[in-house]
């Protein structure tokens, strides 16, 4: 069985710098280099990377940049028979990467992402049907393409997991169709009005998504690893001590291990781990797509195994 991924394309400009620039400061930075991006493809190169068979579906522009990115896509095994070739530029993200703290700033031209229509989504999602058993989603693309792709998915009886990132507000009805969400903690706070700064409120915050519908949230919390809240279960799974190099993608390699380990059948506490340990390679390395295989997850599991987990 198969996943099929909604969501962004972009090629990521980034520059390193010892320091983030004030307003109106210039700073020197070092290292200029450009990788392929966008949360929608790097969580689907993240689902090929540990082995599963991955549609993407999104939008490229009608420029070299969107022809280097289908090309990166299908190198890494993802099927882009679903990448649509808009008549506008491609996606960009412009990050700077603090090499002091290992934080990002990032801004996002989103270019042909706008022109991922909720009608290409749902035709693409009917021809896909009895392939793809999960959809993954995120919310770099229209809302109403987000909508429109949870909603038809439900109603062929897949899986749909969200990741609502970048923080934006959404319509209180799509919840009931949403089988798990996956906030981070700025991102859950803006979704429940929760101020969210302890594990209680990361609960809390947690149980008014399950009321408004969602069947599982897993909120991550960086270091301290994830929080799973379900109708049945609170619990916190602990994260891989790894040396930070890039975080960019760290959410969307978590968003890649969580969906490949629920596809395969693992309980929620087996794939939060999964995940934690794919976000955890990830950031040892740069690049967003920089996406660790399944030996080396199911490795570092095996190293840390018994001494971490659930509180
Ligand atoms: O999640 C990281 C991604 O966010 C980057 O690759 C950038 O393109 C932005 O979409
Ligand atoms: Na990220």
């Amino acid at each position: 069985m198969a996943i099929a991924v909604v969501g962004s394309i972009h090629a990521d400009f980034y520059v390193k710098t010892k320091r983030f620039p004030q307003p109106d400061e210039t700073v020197i930075g070092s290292d200029f280099a450009i990788f392929p991006g966008g949360k929608g493809a790097n969580q689907a190169v993240g689902c090929a990377r540990l082995g599963v068979e991955t549609y993407m579906i999104g939008a490229i522009g009608n420029d070299y940049i969107g022809s280097l990115l289908v090309e990166n896509l299908a190198r890494n095994g993802v099927r882009v028979d679903y990448v649509y070739k808009a008549s506008c530029n491609s996606g960009v993200a412009f990050i700077i990467l603090n090499e002091e703290t290992g934080e990002n700033m990032i801004i996002v031209s989103p270019g042909a992402d706008n022109a991922l229509t909720p009608e290409y989504v749902e035709n693409s999602l009917r021809q896909l049907s009895n392939k793809v058993k999960i959809v993954l989603t995120q919310l770099e693309t229209p809302l109403e393409t987000v909508y429109r792709s949870i909603e038809v998915a439900k109603k062929m009886n897949m899986i749909t997991i969200l990741n609502p990132a970048p923080a934006r507000e959404l319509d209180n009805s799509i919840y009931k169709f949403i089988d798990v969400i996956v906030p981070n903690r700025v991102e859950l706070q803006q979704l429940t009005g929760v101020e969210v700064n302890s594990i209680e409120s990361v609960f809390k915050a947690g149980e008014k998504l399950l009321d408004h519908g969602v069947k599982a949230v897993v909120a991550t919390l960086g270091s301290k690893g994830a929080a799973i809240t379900t109708p049945w279960l609170r619990a916190i799974v602990k994260a891989f001590p790894v040396q930070v190099v890039d975080t960019t993608g760290a959410g969307d390699a978590f968003m890649a291990g969580l969906a490949v380990a629920l596809l395969q059948n693992m309980d929620i506490v087996e794939a939060v781990k999964f995940a934690n340990a794919t976000a955890a390679l990830k950031i040892t390395r740069m690049g967003a797509q920089s996406m660790p295989t399944r030996s080396e997850v199911e490795n570092l599991i095996s190293k840390y195994d018994g001494r971490l987990l659930v509180e």
